[in-house]
């Protein structure tokens, strides 16, 4: 059988999605995990006990507009992706010292990544 080239992208592109939902990232359970971030951090831009989380996903740290952040997180410098969520995640004292978010972390490295990549899908 000979595939025409638009379907053969189409067997390329269910066969990546395939693998994909059977990849360690899932943002479908990160999104039922965010229900602990939720009472704090709204993704429609509205602030709450801690910053909106929209379009989280490459924003510099500390800057959404309205939220009154610590020091600490005006100061952290960098801006959030994979790595850098990860690491505030897993133990946000360590990652940025000082920073007042009242939460102790996330300690599950496979939720930690389903967060992640659910934050990813935030626009
Ligand atoms: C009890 C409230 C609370 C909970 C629960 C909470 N946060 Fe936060 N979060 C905050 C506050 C407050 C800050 C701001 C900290 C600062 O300014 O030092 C913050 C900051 C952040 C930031 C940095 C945002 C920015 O604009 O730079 C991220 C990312 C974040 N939280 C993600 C999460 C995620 C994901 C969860 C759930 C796993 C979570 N938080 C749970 C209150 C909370």
């Amino acid at each position: 059988m000979s595939l025409t080239p638009s379907l053969q992208l189409l067997a390329a592109g269910a066969l990546a999605l395939a693998f994909h939902s059977g990849h360690a990232q899932d943002a479908a359970a990160g999104k039922t995990a965010f229900a602990q971030c939720a009472a704090c951090h709204s993704i429609d831009g509205s602030n709450g006990a801690g910053p909106s989380l929209q379009g989280i996903d490459g924003r510099k740290a500390g800057i959404f507009p309205g939220f009154r952040y610590s020091r600490a997180m005006k100061a952290a410098g960098y801006a959030w992706d994979e790595k850098t969520l990860d690491a505030y995640l897993a133990d946000p004292q360590k990652a940025i010292p000082g920073n007042v978010m009242p939460f102790s972390g996330v300690s599950d490295a496979k939720q930690r990544a389903d967060l992640v990549a659910y934050l990813k899908t935030l626009k």
